[in-house]
């Protein structure tokens, strides 16, 4: 058997953790050979790929981003792709079946692959972890780390200046990465897309930390916009060029948070560092046990379906469950870490 693995979609922490999982598991235990497409379904639809021996994954683990590169390319459009030219590239070159590592779009596209007869079995992907369909993705843990480490030195400048510090974090549908970094670095102000938190209330979470003593810091997802400034915040999402770009919350939170509270207040954008460097050793577990279980799924000519962490267990789901709704933020949990906001 000869599988074909990708990565596609925005890059994360422990990409290289599941293709070592997938490759082990599969020369050790089912005498397998691999290769690795290069930059997502591009590689795919072009057939452009490179042989991935055990020597290849080598010591990756540990390594951030992706040995295979990855790119946004979507498997349907151009004229390469689509299921048609997709399954005679496998079949010219003795490929057997493929493993698919990318978040939502990615996986819809395999799963469309898949209804039209395509071996491929998926692993969920992405910092964001707003995927339903699994209670954790690998990335995550890794994202909060990084943005833990940098709004506490936010913080100890803050703290200095006696300035409000706003963080914006990534997340452009879903808060998780701000709601656990701005617990883990106790947050006066956590805003996440999922509520529409009106100014009025973030000021007064502002000065009432001002007036204890303390520098405010504010975390904010990047795509939260506050209630009834849709119109104001709307100018957001387009670049110099008039290409759609996301961020730029955290910089516009901070003018009006200074204008209305007369706190100094600066903004920083974490960006892609959040995405860099080194997984956590939760991480590397994670994407290392969903690399070896997505080669157990082609042992099993499990087309179609995706592993997914349920609890502490590694499961099989069809991979039209990673389509369903986004994994939010919960009320719940939001008005629980509400209770220590100001
Ligand atoms: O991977 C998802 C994500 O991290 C989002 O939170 C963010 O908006 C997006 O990627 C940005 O990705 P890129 O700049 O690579 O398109």
């Amino acid at each position: 058997m000869r599988v074909g693995i990708m990565t596609s979609g925005g890059d994360c922490p422990g990409l290289n953790a599941v293709i070592r999982g997938a490759v082990l598991n599969g020369i050790k235990s089912y005498d397998y050979e691999f290769v690795g497409f290069r930059d997502g379904w591009r590689g795919v639809k072009e057939g452009d790929f490179f042989d991935l021996p055990r020597t290849a994954v080598r010591g990756i683990a540990k390594q951030g981003g992706t040995i295979l590169g990855t790119s946004r390319t979507n498997a349907f459009e151009g004229e390469l792709g689509g299921a048609e030219n997709i399954s005679r590239v496998l079949k010219d070159n003795n490929i057997d079946a493929l493993i698919a590592i990318g978040g939502e779009g990615t996986l819809a596209g395999a799963q469309r692959l898949c209804a039209e007869g395509l071996p491929i079995v998926g692993v969920p992907k992405t910092i964001d972890n707003d995927l339903d369909a699994t209670d954790y993705t690998f990335g995550f843990d890794t994202a909060n780390q990084i943005a833990v480490e940098a709004i506490d030195r936010l913080r100890t400048t803050g703290d200095s200046h006696h300035r409000c510090m706003v963080a914006e974090v990534m997340g452009r549908h879903v808060g998780w990465i701000a709601m656990h970094a701005g617990m883990a670095s106790g947050a006066h102000a956590i805003l996440i897309p999922e509520v529409s938190t009106p100014m009025e209330q973030i000021c007064e979470w502002v000065s009432e930390a001002h007036e204890r003593g303390r520098a405010p810091l504010v975390v904010v997802a990047e795509g939260f916009v506050p209630e009834g400034m849709e119109e104001a915040f709307s100018v957001r999402g387009v670049d110099t060029f008039g290409r759609a770009r996301l961020g730029g919350i955290g910089e516009m939170l901070a003018p009006v948070i200074e204008e209305r509270t007369g706190i100094e207040t600066r903004a920083t954008v974490l960006g892609h560092i959040q995405r860099g460097g080194v997984p956590t050793a939760f991480d590397r577990v994670l994407a290392t046990r969903l690399g070896m279980a997505a080669t157990n799924s082609v042992n099993e000519n499990a087309w179609g379906t995706m592993v997914a962490l349920h609890g502490t267990k590694v499961l099989r789901v069809p991979l039209r469950a990673a389509l369903n709704n986004l994994k939010r933020v919960p009320m719940d949990r939001y008005e629980e870490a509400a209770i220590l906001f100001g």
